[in-house]
């Protein structure tokens, strides 16, 4: 099934200039960018990005991170483009990320990890319409 799919490069991985060579890996795999911005998140927008964490103890740390810098924002799309960058993205702690995946190479540490993905396709809708409007996502 053809899905859509948000990506996020975060404020650790902009900051250190690798917001090309991750889109470049996201292309490679095959994987269709929709629509692509760079915009710097407030803190009340990072909380509400991430509420469904709004109890875990990490979420004053992740939302202060979220809101540190610029971010890239995408809608990816493709054939289970859902399982298949999360996939690419590998685990959300790189130490346990496998080889070859965007965390493995790029994320500093569990919170400074450089990329998001949606989990599911109910997520993937919500979190794409908070970040771009219909007609700002092509095809
Ligand atoms: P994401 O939502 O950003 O794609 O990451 P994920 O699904 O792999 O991980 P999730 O459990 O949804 O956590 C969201 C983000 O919170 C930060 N985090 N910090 N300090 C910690 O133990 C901890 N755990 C998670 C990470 O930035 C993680 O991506
Ligand atoms: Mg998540």
């Amino acid at each position: 099934m053809i899905q859509r799919t948000l990506c996020l490069v975060k404020p650790d991985a902009v900051k250190r200039n690798l917001a090309g060579a991750i889109l470049d890996m996201i292309q490679k795999s095959g994987l269709k960018i929709v629509a692509l911005k760079m915009l710097h998140l407030s803190v009340p927008q990072a909380e509400g990005f991430y509420a469904v964490h709004k109890e875990r103890p990490f979420f004053g740390s992740l939302t202060a991170y979220m809101s540190s810098g610029p971010i890239v924002a995408a809608v990816l799309e493709g054939e289970d483009a859902i399982a298949r960058y999360r996939t690419l993205m590998g685990a959300t702690n790189p130490a346990n990320a496998d080889a070859g995946t965007i965390r493995k190479l790029y994320a500093e540490n569990v919170e400074a990890n450089s990329v998001h993905g949606s989990d599911a396709p109910e997520t993937a809708a919500v979190e794409i319409a908070y970040f771009f409007h219909t007609l700002e996502m092509v095809g």
